[in-house]
């Protein structure tokens, strides 16, 4: 199972902030763990020269298509050409701001390996969902709907963000998180089968901090975190990546 520290910037980052991505790089330079980070589009040729090998880097989102006339979108293709071997495909932000349905998720999902990226498929409910017990229905659907069938454990990261923990503070109780992880783990299991359902990693994405981070990595088929505003600074995401070092 491939252990994964994933940090994802949204709309963050000024050429200073690579100061921070600098910083990882020196201080994991041997993290024990997969490292990941996702800056700005705009940063990630520049990232690319002044990190080493051991933190990887990916884009936010893509399009559907290759290539093509699209102003101002960004392919598969230019996120691989800038020095990306991952992407972040169907946040909850990129679902509400951009109208992207499960569908739209998929095509993008298809595109982007076929540029050789991994793509990271991101599932979440809503309070409002939460609260109705509909969780497992939501995230199955997203799961159905979202991942393409052609995926290999090396080519697919799930991340479990429930849309209400997204830069509130909240968690899910360990018991929840835990329940939606396996949940996950089964369903992939059950449509790809054990190989591939085993060897994906899962992360729990959702005011993951340093101070939250160990218990976390403690549930049951959490192999990692896709963490927002902690990972904008290297003092935060460190201590994150050395809690899943040891868990
Ligand atoms: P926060 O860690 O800021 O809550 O963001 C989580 C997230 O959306 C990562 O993709």
């Amino acid at each position: 199972m491939r252990k994964l520290a994933a940090g994802n910037w949204k709309m963050n980052g000024l050429t200073p902030a690579l100061d921070e991505l600098e910083a990882l790089s020196k201080s994991h330079a041997n993290a024990g763990v997969g490292v990941l980070v996702c800056p700005p589009a705009t940063l990630i040729a520049p990232a690319k020269a002044r990190i080493s090998d051991a933190i990887a880097l990916g884009g936010q989102d893509c399009h559907a298509e290759a290539s093509g006339a699209h102003t101002g979108d960004i392919s598969a293709q230019m996120l691989k050409d800038a020095g990306a071997d991952y992407v972040i495909l169907g946040h909850s932000e990129r679902r509400e701001d951009h109208g992207e349905t499960d569908e739209d998720v998929r095509v993008k999902a298809k595109t982007a390996l076929a540029a050789g990226l991994t793509v990271i498929i991101c599932v979440g409910e809503t309070l409002e969902e939460r609260d109705a017990a509909n969780t497992l229905d939501i995230i199955g659907g997203q799961l159905a709907g979202s991942i393409p069938d052609n995926v290999t454990g090396h080519t697919l990261v799930v991340a479990y963000e429930p849309i209400w923990a997204i830069g509130t503070g909240k968690i899910p109780s360990l018991n929840e998180i835990g329940e939606v992880h396996d949940f996950i783990r089964s369903r992939l299991e059950r449509r790809f089968g054990a190989g591939v359902g085993r060897s994906t990693p899962l992360l729990y994405g959702g005011s993951v901090k340093p101070g939250n981070a160990a218990e976390i990595f403690g549930v049951s088929n959490v192999d990692g975190a896709l963490v927002g505003g902690a990972s904008l600074s290297a003092a935060d995401f460190g201590p994150i990546i050395d809690a899943l070092a040891e868990s």
